[in-house]
């Protein structure tokens, strides 16, 4: 989603402002600016569309190439059409303050009303342009930048992170976050605002996250951090766990691509030192401070958005099954809003890639009020997820940049299984069928590699249908989520409508959609309900639906059946997912590649979505 990079130090800010700014690029957005103080003015340039676009934009403004300071943004339209009026940054009318701003200001209108009837005017649609006139509203009355900020923010409802610069104090940057992330890279006499790590990387590991309700003021070469209720606090430095390398191509085409086939390596990085073969256990660090509490927990809840979603799905299907306990999953954004009953001996798990989204932390935040043990299932080291959770299991799968989510799906769920297996074994399971989960567990990697092999047959299946407009994907038991998880991933980059439904449930209504050559993709590995997935397909085929089967190793009679199969090597049934869903990833990605798809940027999609 939008995205804020700002730089104060002794280089030219806006090489690194442009920079920062494409390697946010791929959170999703439709405009992008810059604002620097140059010659006593605050000077912009911004415009719809790519970064690409900005950058011949700036040629035309020298002034902002001189600056050692400013602030950028890529903009994902909330309020407002991706203009260049609506493009941050934004100034003040007065000219002396300019703001970029990720997240909502919710309480905008009447702030707005306030604001014009102080004689205040408005250039854009926007509900940060409102903030920018407020904080000039209160420095108009005090002249002092800092408490403008700070008494601005307490007129705000909403969620925002926010680099703000004042014409007035050309040597000073102001930063401050509610909900929405913000981090401060601490180089050589440098600092690097960004609302993603991924920004500053390439300049210096060295970071601090600023928390909720908290501003950073940097001046020249030093930092302090404050409340809003002006409170000094220490933030420890901290390190980014990852380097520029993995947020590179590596000769792939697509960041998707890559992290599809990263995939036998992130699961290897997301088991390593957890699975201990020796004495049969499954060992979770981050868990361990809750682990008597887990052990007691009478039912769990899943909550999640997307691709993560699909993954709770999962997780309940293991948990029942494995551990034998009660999971249910659901949506993040129906969760926080409907009351949800919270029993004693009940921990909500939230499963979040970026840790970042701004659903999954408020359905959190509103089971932790509610007397929750409230767990993580996150990517993103350090984010507000994580630090929000009483205790967590992190992915371990690096950085992951391509819009649509494929390494860190496989890893939640690779989680989600050592999470029910660590509750199984201390609750009923033998030791003898422990050993027998952990050594499948562990040979998933080598057979991910046998599916990723497929992948130039997978493309020559796919350029057969990719001009077809309307997909199902369906599934049973494990492999209904992974057939929800296919559709989604069809969706995204490829902008095909696809279903994904429970096999079964297909005679009681889609079957009213198949016709001659309509695509049907069936996840038919082996399992106790094979037969009667068989029977869904010859009701496809009778109406003459184009099939695709992801079957087990070994099944050669489903090709009687199926137009295409895709083969997955076997493994128990509470595992499949981790393999099925593999061939579904490299589909998309082909059908997307031929349809001439932009697969890491997809339109109107964002990769972390920090507004509800
Ligand atoms: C966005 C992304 C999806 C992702 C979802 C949840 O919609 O486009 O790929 O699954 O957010 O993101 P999270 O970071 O919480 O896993």
């Amino acid at each position: 989603m939008c995205g804020i990079v700002g730089y104060i130090g002794h280089r030219k800010a806006q090489d690194i402002l442009v920079e920062g700014l494409k390697r946010l690029e791929y959170r999703g957005y439709d405009s992008a600016g810059v604002c620097a103080v140059a010659d006593g003015a605050l000077v912009t340039a911004k415009c719809p569309g790519r970064i690409a676009n900005l950058e011949e934009r700036l040629a035309e403004v020298p002034a902002i190439g001189q600056a050692t300071l400013g602030i950028a943004h890529t903009r994902w339209a909330t309020h407002g059409s991706p203009t260049e009026a609506n493009a941050h940054p934004h100034l003040s009318d007065d000219g002396r303050i300019a703001l970029v701003h990720n997240g909502i200001i919710e309480n905008y209108l009447p702030l707005k009303q306030w604001l014009q009837s102080k004689g205040r005017t408005f250039a854009s649609q926007t509900d940060s342009e409102v903030l920018s006139n407020l904080i000039a509203e209160f420095y108009a009355s005090s002249g002092d930048f800092v408490e403008a900020v700070r008494t601005a923010l307490h007129e705000v409802t909403g969620t925002y992170g926010i680099a703000v610069l004042c014409r007035d104090e050309p040597d000073r940057i102001v930063a401050a976050r509610r909900g929405s992330p913000l981090i401060v890279g601490i180089g050589q006499d440098e600092y690097i605002i960004a609302s993603d790590a991924s920004a500053i990387v390439a300049h210096t590991a060295n970071v601090v996250y600023l928390h909720d309700n908290e501003m950073a003021v940097i001046d020249g070469d030093q930092m302090r951090t404050i409340t809003i209720d002006n409170v000094p606090t220490t933030r420890e430095v901290e390190l980014i766990e990852y380097s520029l390398e993995e947020i590179a191509l590596d000769g792939f085409d697509h960041f998707m691509l890559k992290e599809i086939f990263e995939q036998p390596q992130s699961i290897r990085d997301c088991l390593r030192g957890r699975l201990n073969m020796r004495e049969s256990r499954v060992q979770l660090g981050g868990i361990e401070s809750v682990a008597r509490e887990l052990v007691k927990t009478r039912r769990f809840i899943f909550t999640a958005c997307g691709t993560a979603w699909h993954a709770g799905l999962i997780g309940e299907f293991l948990f029942e099954d494995l551990a034998r306990i009660p999971a249910e999953t659901e949506y993040a954004s129906e969760f926080r809003y409907r009351n949800p009953i919270i029993e004693d001996g009940t921990a909500v798990i939230a499963i979040s890639q970026s840790g970042e989204t701004a659903d999954t932390l408020a359905a959190l935040r509103e089971a932790r009020d509610k007397g929750a043990l409230a767990l993580g299932i996150v990517n993103a080291v350090g984010s507000t997820i994580a630090r929000e959770t009483d205790a967590g299991v992190y992915l371990h799968a690096g950085p992951e940049i391509g819009v649509a989510s494929t390494k860190a799906f496989t890893c939640q769920v690779a989680v989600e299984t050592m999470l029910a297996l660590y509750l199984g074994r201390r609750k009923f399971m033998s030791q003898e069928i422990m050993t027998r989960f952990m050594e499948a567990l562990a040979a998933i990697p080598g057979q991910i590699e046998t599916v990723l092999a497929q992948s130039d047959m997978i493309r020559d299946v796919v350029s057969r249908v990719a001009d077809r407009e309307n997909w199902l994907f369906l599934g049973r038991g494990y492999n209904y989520p992974v057939a929800l998880e296919g559709a989604l991933k069809l969706k995204e980059i490829s902008y095909i409508h696809a279903e994904g439904l429970p096999a079964a449930e297909m005679k009681h209504g889609p079957i009213a959609l198949i016709h001659k050559g309509m695509p049907v993709v069936f996840i038919a590995p082996r399992c106790g309900v094979y037969d009667k997935i068989i029977s869904n397909i010859e009701e496809v085929r009778a109406r003459g639906g184009y099939v695709i089967a992801v079957a087990t190793e070994g099944n050669k009679e489903i090709r009687r059946y199926a137009d295409a199969v895709f083969y997955v090597p076997d493994c128990p049934q509470a595992l499949q997912p981790l393999l099925t869903v593999i061939p579904l990833q490299l589909l998309a990605y082909q059908a997307a590649v031929l349809r001439g798809c932009n697969v890491d940027k997809p339109r109107n999609l964002a990769k972390s979505v920090t507004v509800e």
